[in-house]
């Protein structure tokens, strides 16, 4: 029998990304893959590290495995992402169960180090990889065209790491500076995916807006080419920066059926005063004018946020300039999160001084703003026609599917003849919660 692998992601999608290439990489080396631990012979945890919860979250988990390990001395541990980076040997201490750590720059190593792992070595393997230029296919060449497709959808790295070093973040740290894939390595993992059945591809990166592969080509450049893609039905992209965001991006979106009218444009926060303090390069008047030009442009565009509560010295006063912004912008969905000092960054040195009842009732006062915004605008959706791709078949209500606006709204559509990868108009007959439901338009109808 083939040797199972567990692997389980925390974080972004960068992350499941990551977790994914493992999966390629084990596969290759004949492994199949479970989602019980204890049938597994390697276990993987792959760590984000962005939040103080979520790097708790893997040592209970990592606690959880002690028992399993002492029954079974041959399962390999490994830890892997964001926290492995930071925290190094220091997991090899604390958590006598883990075999191996190690981070992101070190995922196509994953099967020698399991081999050495097995003949009862302890590693840690945090080092970078070694640096070329800006530009560098951190992607072997070799899995460039192998990448995972997951029903219709799929994702592909564009740019690695991040040089922004916003005061409160830990990525920089635990992904390294930044470097942009060749574009003609990246088209051909595109073409590659869409030959395999992909409709929507993902470009991922910390800042995908950032990419660079020569003076004359960025991220534009890059967008316009993919859209071109035979085949290719959808285009998103996590995340743009909106010091980076110019209204060319927005004129392309407009122009170009595949490029979704949805983007993920995280502000942070309302206040120019902590904008600032968090070294984000940008003025809420300039952010405002950009989502002004979108919502001009794309009617309709759907738009989400990240948002931090309680910065370091975030005052009342502040905190209503973030209200502010999502009444001005009306946000299809917002991820909002209460600022945690993360070690080694900037906003670390400085006091965490909103005390957590005021942080969690920000938070609170941010998800009831949001959630009386969301059903407006689910509300406002009914009788409208939506373009919607069918990703899998409803897990409850027989007869119907499930699949995503171009908006990347949820929607459940009652329809017994949808296969997953249709492209369907359908109009919106109510919701539930945050989820669409809807008819298909038939042809007939649609005259
Ligand atoms: N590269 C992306 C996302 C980075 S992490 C970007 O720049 O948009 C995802 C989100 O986590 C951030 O947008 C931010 O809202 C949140 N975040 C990051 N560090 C945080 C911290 N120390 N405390 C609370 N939230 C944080
Ligand atoms: Fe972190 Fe800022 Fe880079 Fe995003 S842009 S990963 S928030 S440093
Ligand atoms: Fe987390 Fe690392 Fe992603 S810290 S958010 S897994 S880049």
């Amino acid at each position: 029998m083939r040797p199972q692998a567990f692997i389980q992601t925390y974080g972004c999608q960068m992350n499941e990304h990551d977790s994914n290439q493992m999966r390629n990489v084990l596969a290759a080396e004949g492994y199949a893959f479970t989602d019980k631990p204890e049938r597994a012979a390697l276990i993987v945890v792959n760590t984000c590290s962005v939040r103080g919860n979520p790097e708790n979250k893997v040592y209970s988990f990592l606690g959880t495995l002690r028992d399993l390990k002492r029954q079974k001395p041959d399962l390999v541990v490994a830890v892997a992402g964001c926290v492995a980076q930071q925290e190094g040997e220091n997991i090899l201490r604390r958590e006598k169960s883990v075999d191996l750590v190690f981070g992101p720059d070190n995922l196509f190593r994953l099967p020698e180090m399991v081999r050495a792992a097995r003949e009862g070595k302890r590693l840690c393997e945090t080092g970078w990889m070694p640096r070329q230029r800006k530009i560098q296919n951190f992607i072997p060449e070799e899995w460039a065209e192998r990448g995972h497709v997951d029903g219709v959808k799929a994702y592909i790295a564009i740019t690695k790491g991040c040089n922004n070093m916003c005061t409160y973040c830990i990525v920089p740290h635990t992904r390294g500076r930044e470097v942009s894939r060749e574009s003609k390595n990246i088209l051909r993992e595109a073409r590659s995916l869409v030959d395999r059945g992909a409709k929507e591809i993902w470009l991922l990166g910390q800042n995908v807006n950032s990419y660079r592969a020569s003076k004359d080509y960025r991220f534009h450049a890059l967008l316009d080419e993919l859209s071109r893609v035979d085949g290719l039905e959808r285009i998103r992209f996590t995340s743009p920066h909106p010091k980076d965001w110019d209204n060319t991006l927005t004129d392309l979106m407009a122009e170009r059926a595949n490029i979704c009218n949805h983007l993920h444009l995280p502000f942070q926060a309302g206040s120019d005063r902590v904008l600032h303090a968090m070294r984000r390069n940008h003025t809420l008047e300039e952010y405002l004018a950009k989502i002004e030009y979108l919502q001009r442009r794309i009617p309709g565009i759907a738009l989400t946020t990240d948002l931090i509560v309680g910065f370091p010295g975030e005052t009342e006063e502040d905190f209503e300039r973030t209200l502010f912004a999502l009444e001005t912008v009306r946000f299809s969905q917002v991820f909002a999160f209460k600022y945690s000092p993360r070690p080694g960054t900037a906003a670390a040195q400085i006091e965490d001084d909103v005390p957590r009842g005021e942080k969690e009732e920000r938070l609170a006062r941010v998800l009831d703003l949001q959630s009386q915004i969301t059903e407006e605008q689910m509300t406002e959706q009914r009788d409208t026609v939506q373009r919607v791709l069918i990703d899998g078949a409803h897990p409850r209500q027989r007869g119907a599917m499930d699949g995503r606006t171009d908006g990347y709204r949820p929607i459940s559509v009652t329809d017994d003849t949808l296969e997953i990868g249709d492209l369907v108009d359908v109009r919106v007959t109510g919701h539930r919660g945050h989820w669409l439901q809807g008819e298909v338009v038939r042809e007939s109808a649609r005259a």
